[in-house]
């Protein structure tokens, strides 16, 4: 099946040669042509340009006039695999009551965690599967779904599981990460290190053995896993080749990214709390800062310094951390909007920040994250709108009209 979108307004994220990433001045530069046609075959894209070289003819056309056409959006952090949703512990913080202090006392991680340990396989594929349906519907085409609300070896199993089905039944690019170092279980509180014995004498071995991940990840964060303890599991993922990709310094300087530099993380996720110490410590590296604007909004926490980072040369990604705790929400426009009113990055960056180098993050840069022949087809047509900024700027309004995944009308 061969699909022409013509008459295209502006359309953005071109690229004649595909780039892994972009970093620094570069992230403000994002290629576009005006009143233009993109041709698809089959799951592809095969041509793109002005309308006056526009191809004559497709099985099926579609007349973009007045409207947009971007790559979709390349979430590269979520957590869409859990049982319930957790809108007490959002009262709870309204009421007083830290992050924190509701995950020490069994709140939090170890809530969901309880809660998905009770719940059929089939029951989370199906709402996982809804949530999939739901930000593609946002203009997702790629995304990373993580383990880590099991938290025994047979639900972090039963989570992978659950993706590994997913990916299956579906087109759009997913990405696996076991994320067994999520919290340290109630059981084991007094006995740290025999959770972390389990999870990388009996978990890893099994996840890897089943192929169920493609990346490991550790909450290294005050009050979660220490810089030691990351360090270990992650030593230890890298023997089963499982790349790291972790979450720190969400809650405090936590030595989380200095730790996922050293240990050759794909990406290292949150950064709310940074220092200049840890702007340097990633200059130079293959390492890709991800930001999460709208944890930093659900939480009432400082936004992580993209402004500072991406003046200094660094890329940055964004990405949605999807979860029921500190972002229910995967809704990557909004992201975006974040990404610009709160930590001053503007239109142009954030489209990068949410495309090429969400893609790098989940080492999808060949597949998709920009509109490139022999990439995949997938698209976000908007609705008729006047600019770029519109879409960040008009923060409440669904300006996605069609979504393409693989060539495919979503
Ligand atoms: O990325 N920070 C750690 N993990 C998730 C939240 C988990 C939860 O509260 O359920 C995050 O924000
Ligand atoms: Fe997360």
């Amino acid at each position: 099946m061969s699909i022409l979108i013509k008459n295209i307004k502006t359309l953005f994220g071109i690229e004649e040669q595909s780039k892994i990433s972009v970093s620094g001045s570069e992230m403000g530069e994002l290629l576009s042509v005006d009143n233009a046609f993109i041709l698809i075959e089959k799951n592809k894209i095969v041509n793109f340009g002005e309308m006056k070289n526009c191809p004559d003819r497709a099985e099926k056309e579609v007349d973009a006039t007045g409207k947009m056409v971007l790559p979709a959006w390349c979430d590269s952090h979520t957590h869409i695999v859990f049982a319930k949703s957790r809108e007490e512990e959002f009262v709870m913080r309204i009421k007083g009551k830290s992050y924190e202090e509701i995950a020490e006392n069994g709140g939090g991680i170890l809530n969901s965690a309880r809660k998905l340990q009770a719940m059929s396989e089939d029951a989370l594929y199906d709402s996982a599967l809804e949530r999939l349906k739901e930000v593609v519907g946002f203009g997702t085409g790629a995304i990373e779904i993580k383990s880590g609300y099991g938290l025994t070896h047979e639900s972090e199993l039963k989570m992978l599981r659950v993706i590994r089905r997913l990916k299956e039944n579906n087109d759009i690019p997913i990405k696996a990460t076991f994320l067994g170092a999520h919290a340290i279980p109630m059981e084991y509180k007094n006995n740290r290190n025999k959770y972390i014995d389990i999870i990388i004498n009996k978990m890893l071995p099994e996840v890897a053995g089943e192929g169920l991940a493609d990346y490991c990840d550790v909450f290294c964060d005050k009050g979660f896993f220490t810089v030691e303890e990351t360090d270990r599991i992650l030593e230890a993922g890298w023997k089963y080749g499982l790349k790291p990709k972790i979450h720190a310094n969400e809650l405090a300087i936590s030595g989380g990214v200095q730790i996922g530099v050293k240990q050759k993380a794909l990406s290292v996720d949150h950064l709310e709390c940074m220092s200049a110490a840890e702007i340097e410590a990633l200059k130079g590296t293959e390492t890709m800062p991800t930001l999460l604007p709208s944890t930093a909004f659900f939480l009432n926490l400082t936004y992580a310094p993209a402004r500072q980072m991406i003046d200094a040369g660094l890329p940055v990604a964004l990405a949605s951390d999807y979860n029921p705790g500190s972002t229910p929400s995967g809704r990557m426009p909004f992201v975006l909007s974040l990404a610009c009113t709160q930590m001053k990055m503007t239109p142009e960056e954030a489209v990068n920040a949410a495309t090429i180098n969400g893609a790098y993050a989940m080492e999808l840069s060949d597949q998709v994250g920009s509109i490139c022949k022999g990439k995949l087809a997938n698209l976000i047509l908007t609705k008729k709108i006047p600019s770029l900024a519109f879409i960040p700027y008009a923060f409440g309004s669904d300006l996605i009209e069609r979504v393409w995944i693989s060539g495919k009308e979503w």
